[in-house]
């Protein structure tokens, strides 16, 4: 086993901000019926548990599985993205906030907000734990931003390299020689 990368946000500094963003999402939400969390698998699974946790509007939690950097084939493609796996519950009139780790090229969540718009919501917000301005190539609406970082590969707190790393309790920069 190599020795884990250091932080570039410390397990106090990102839990701070998820504290933040619940705070945030509580008082924008108040008065709705329930707020539907829509997890993106894998790398939303630490976040959204932490945020959803933190919530105290009622709050369900659904998750979607989407093709990634796994298939390399989906970048070259230009950014062509597959859901893999749905929620099991009609959206339409619900209040849903889907619930990334990383927004990078930006295509994912732009092809999610497309694809969930469509059944008719009653609201439609995300949430990105982290975001990579100097790499996002479509124009997607961020409503709810953890962390703005460079454009360096991050590992930790749900996020992975070929797998590795994502029980990290931080989110560490994954230096090359650990590639
Ligand atoms: P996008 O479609 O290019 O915005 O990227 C979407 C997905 O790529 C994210 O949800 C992550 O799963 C993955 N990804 C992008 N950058 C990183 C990173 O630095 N570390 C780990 N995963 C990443
Ligand atoms: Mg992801």
């Amino acid at each position: 086993m190599t020795t884990p990368p250091p932080p570039l946000l410390s397990e106090a500094t990102i839990i701070d901000r998820v504290d933040q963003l619940a705070a945030e999402i509580d008082r924008d939400y108040s008065g709705i019926d329930e707020l539907v969390l829509v997890g993106v698998l894998k790398g939303s699974f630490i976040f959204l548990s932490d945020l959803a946790r933190r919530l105290t509007i009622a709050r369900r939690i659904e998750f979607i599985a989407v093709s990634s950097y796994g298939d390399r084939a989906s970048e070259e493609a230009g950014g062509s993205v597959r859901l893999l796996m749905d929620v099991r519950h009609d959206l339409a009139g619900e209040h849903v906030l889907i619930v990334e780790d990383i927004v990078d090229t930006g295509h994912t969540l732009a092809y999610l907000r497309r694809a969930f718009s469509a059944r008719q919501p009653a609201t439609l917000r995300t949430c990105t734990l982290l975001h990579k301005p100097d790499r996002t190539e479509e124009d997607v609406e961020l409503d709810y931003v953890g962390f703005t970082i460079p454009d360096v590969w991050v590992v930790g707190y749900g996020l992975d390299f070929a797998e590795r790393y994502r029980t990290l309790p931080y989110v560490a920069a994954l230096p090359p020689e650990l590639r």
